[in-house]
């Protein structure tokens, strides 16, 4: 996170959704108005009240500050890990909460012109020692994906209720705009955006697990966590692993794999649980003989189900945060007292730059994010790999088309092959101790024309013709396309209007030749989707 210098806030209007404190703050730097929700402002603009330039919808949650330590092991300190005053629970409340807004919000045309800020408190950690409310942290996957589907319309600002912060938001706002941000942490009044950074790699003294622990893998019995487990088998000799899935040993290819793990010398435990039942987790982790104890946690089960944000329901978006959001935490809570070598969480690079028609994965993969930044600040071990794609074809990846690849390279991401994705992994879990929570294990596209924010300090943007915008933009000059329309004969607009479209066209599928794009066709037909 890097600060970002202020620029002064906008002469802008306005509405402050159903925080009175908040209200109450921003009037002394804004103009605001206080609506007690999205319904009541939508409302009051049909009463013909003017429609505000900016909309703040803060996000409340909790800050979980769950004593770990006064955890048990039994079924009855459930309470914890669901019900009320759960992270669990809320965050799935806040999520659907924030979704519908967020839908709202993006079909009213009235608020075409208006920028969405969407304020948490504490849902990143912008230090290794801020502190995480997990029940908020998912939010900045659901708003990063909103986001990538709709550029420019949504702000996320996460803030420390610093006084100096209060009175910096609506100059945070216009900055964030100002340098096209979509992503900002206010900490004491000070704006910081996120940029990866290359984790180099040490050459120190290689970590081991103990060759007679357990090594639980949940989703191990397909897809990369079945890749992994072999791997485990025979690069690292691991003896004892504990395979899980819904399905168990009816999940296509289960024989096989058996088969080869244990050609390779290891013994293999298979069970049929679902990882979102807290007491089918309580019985899994009580199940490890004490003569193999648990030593990693391997958290690779997954569920995806992809549509764009505006099509997304409550029975799509559970579900998918389910296995990661439920099923980490109750992970999490039932091996507090185990002595783990790795507690290792599969996340992806989607949750971190928004994925298209992923909302509902990518909050799941933030809340992954969380988790190990929020383990390491108790003192358990935790990494969250955020993994781009892998080129091995998986039930998650078999379909994403063409144009869903593309439009990945487009952002800079190239697919991972198998060997590349799993020494990176050995790199991180058995490579030096003491590495952040959270990793970033993909295969970057450097010749991208438009990578995200969060790349730009790994790839430049080769885009001259943004820059040369910007450029203009700095120098006083108005760069925007009604001014340069303006400035040409009427006959030519028609012409310069076409070249435009089908040079956006071009690009997004990714066509060498935009003159070629024909004109009477709709963009559907041409493989242009929704997004
Ligand atoms: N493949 C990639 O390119 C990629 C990229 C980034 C991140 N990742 C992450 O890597 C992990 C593995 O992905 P994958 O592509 O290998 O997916 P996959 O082949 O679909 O495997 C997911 C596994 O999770 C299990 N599972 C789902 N829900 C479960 C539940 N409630 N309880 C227990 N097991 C459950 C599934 O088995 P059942 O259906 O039998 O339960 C399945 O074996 C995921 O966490 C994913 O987010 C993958």
């Amino acid at each position: 996170w890097s600060p970002l210098d202020l620029v002064p806030a906008a002469r802008e209007a306005w509405a402050v959704l159903g925080d009175h404190t908040l209200y109450d703050e921003l009037r002394q730097t804004a103009t605001a108005t206080y609506y007690e929700d999205l319904t009541a402002l939508t409302d009051a603009i049909s009463a013909a009240e003017p429609v505000p330039d900016v909309v703040a919808l803060p996000i409340h949650g909790h800050l979980h500050d769950t004593p770990d330590h006064d955890a048990t092991d039994g079924p009855e300190s459930d309470s914890e890990t669901t019900g009320h005053g759960s992270p669990v629970d809320a965050a799935h409340a806040v999520l659907e909460h924030t979704l519908v807004t967020l839908q709202t919000f993006l079909a009213d045309d009235r608020l075409a012109g208006t920028r969405l800020l969407v304020l948490t408190h504490h849902a990143v950690a912008v230090t290794g020692n801020d502190p995480i409310d997990l029940a908020t942290a998912p939010v900045w996957g659901l708003v990063r994906s909103a986001q990538t589907e709709h550029p420019g319309r949504i702000h996320l600002i996460d803030h420390d209720h610093h006084p100096d912060s209060v009175t910096a938001l609506a100059s945070a706002a216009a900055t964030a705009h100002h340098h096209d941000e979509p992503h900002t942490a206010l900490r004491s009044g000070t704006p910081h955006t996120p940029r990866l950074t290359p984790q180099t790699h040490q050459q120190n003294q290689p970590r081991a697990w103990n060759p007679d622990g357990t090594v639980l893998i949940t989703g191990g019995l397909s897809g990369i966590g079945a890749l992994l487990a072999h791997h485990l088998a025979t690069t690292h000799h691991i003896r004892h692993l504990h395979l899980v899935g819904r399905r168990g040993h009816h999940t296509p290819g289960a024989d096989t794999l058996i088969h080869d793990l244990t050609t390779a010398g290891a013994h293999v435990t298979i069970t049929a649980t679902d990882i979102t039942d807290p007491n089918a987790v309580h019985q899994l982790i009580t199940s490890i003989p004490h003569d193999h104890p648990l030593t990693a946690v391997i958290h690779a089960a997954a569920t995806t189900h992809d549509t764009p944000l505006q099509t997304l329901t409550p029975d799509h978006l559970h579900p998918v945060l389910a296995p990661k959001i439920d099923g980490a935490h109750h992970l999490h809570h039932h091996t507090t007292h185990h002595n783990l070598a790795a507690f290792i969480l599969f996340s992806s690079i989607s949750g971190l730059l928004g994925g298209a028609a992923q909302a509902n994965y990518a909050a799941a993969n933030t809340f992954h994010d969380a988790l190990a930044h929020h383990r390491h600040t108790t003192g358990l071990p935790a990494t969250s790999l955020a993994w781009g794609l892998w080129a091995h074809t998986s039930t998650l990846t078999t379909n994403l088309s063409q144009i869903d690849r593309k439009r990945l390279a487009r952002l800079g991401l190239h697919p991972l092959a198998t060997a590349h994705a799993l020494a990176l992994f050995d790199a991180v879990v058995f490579g030096p101790a003491g590495g952040p929570p959270v990793l970033v294990p993909a295969r970057l596209n450097t010749a991208t024309e438009t990578p995200p924010p969060l790349l730009r300090r790994l790839i430049s943007p080769r885009r001259p013709a943004v820059r040369a915008t910007r450029g203009a933009q700095a120098a006083g000059q108005d760069t925007s396309l009604a001014a340069r329309l303006a400035g040409l004969a009427p006959d030519q607009r028609n012409h310069a209007l076409l070249d435009l479209v089908r040079t956006e066209v071009a690009t997004v599928l990714t066509h060498p030749n935009p003159t070629a794009i024909p004109t009477d066709r709709p963009l559907i037909e041409l493989g242009l989707d929704s997004l």
